[in-house]
């Protein structure tokens, strides 16, 4: 069923009501919850130890259902190292699936009635920012929301006072102090060759990935990474005062270099073979964004990010 903007308050609260119901006390009242974007669902496996309690979304009160290939769709409630009680998303719905906005945002307002008061949101992205590697890991710090600005937007109608403002401001939307300890648990704790940027990451609708000149639009613009989801999910958990913390895995080094024209000299003599390789340079698909996400899931799984930066959290609550 599709939350209409003016009973998204009951509706969240009827899905936190069954939620709670089913939930042993310990897990009741989760203070983080982790977003697991495109194949980064083993992160789930952080949390081992009892109380854990596994739901699938069709089993969960207007829950939107997924569609995706290597998207599962489960909350999973446990204890973080035994001490902090968290709600991790394993799969989120996308826009390009279609759902509609509401849909893809509904989980962040029943995370808010559990009494989060901090996500942290993953996702794997195309890396605009030539400095960018494939395994890296960015800190967003800030968006382009192209499809809000026009008016494809999560508060879109009635605001929905139960929840938030009119008209919340987003200047401040990446906790800065969320962003200083993971950098500071990071040169500390995380033992990899990858690196942690910091960037700007622009949404699109999907499910295309995009022609080469819309790569460069978006970095002309001051994009460092492109991805399909997360900033709907942002814009209403800060409506909601919930605190945001969220990482981009680069999956994929977009294209900025122009396609080479018909009548270019470089192409003269060239067989059709050496055409296909100059085209296949850098093309993005979806199986090379599961493995990025698989192998970076692996090896961050247990430790080094997410928990550094829970652990940081948790000795602030
Ligand atoms: N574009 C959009 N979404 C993505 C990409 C990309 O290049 N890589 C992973 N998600």
């Amino acid at each position: 069923m599709t939350p209409s903007n003016n009973s998204s308050f009951q509706q969240a609260s009827e899905a936190t009501s069954f939620l709670k119901d089913c939930l042993p006390d310990p897990l009741k009242v989760p203070r983080v919850a982790i977003v697991c974007g495109s194949g980064l669902g083993g992160l789930a496996s952080t949390i081992q130890d009892l109380p854990r309690v596994e739901f699938d979304y069709a089993s969960i009160p207007y829950f939107p259902s997924l569609t995706v290939a290597g998207h599962a769709g489960k909350l999973v409630f446990g204890m973080l190292e035994g001490q902090v009680p968290v709600v991790l998303m394993v799969g989120r719905a996308h826009y390009y699936e279609g759902h509609s906005i509401d849909e893809v945002t509904f989980p962040i307002r029943v995370f808010k009635l559990l009494g989060i008061d901090t996500i942290i949101l993953t996702n794997a992205a195309g890396g605009l920012n030539p400095e960018y590697m494939v395994g890296d890991i960015v800190l967003l710090n800030d968006h382009i929301f192209l499809a809000g600005l026009a008016g494809i937007h999560p508060l879109r109608g009635p605001n929905v006072e139960e929840f938030g403002l009119r008209f919340p401001p987003l200047s401040d939307a990446y906790d800065l102090e969320l962003r200083r300890h993971t950098h500071e648990a990071w040169a500390k704790g995380v033992k990899t060759d990858r690196k942690l940027h910091e960037g700007i990451y622009a949404f699109v609708g999907g499910p295309s990935y995009e022609t080469r000149a819309e790569c460069r639009m978006l970095r002309q613009l001051g994009a460092d990474l492109v991805g399909m989801s997360t900033v709907p999910e942002i814009v209403v958990a800060r409506h909601c005062g919930i605190r945001v913390l969220a990482l981009s895995l680069v999956t994929n080094k977009a294209v900025l270099s122009p396609i080479p024209r018909g009548d270019d000299q470089v192409l003269l003599g060239k067989d059709v073979g050496e055409l296909e390789a100059i085209l296949q340079e850098g093309k993005a698909n979806h199986e090379e964004v599961l493995e990025a996400g698989r192998s970076a899931a692996i090896e961050m799984q247990v430790g080094p990010i997410l928990d550094q930066s829970l652990r940081a959290h948790s000795d602030q609550i």
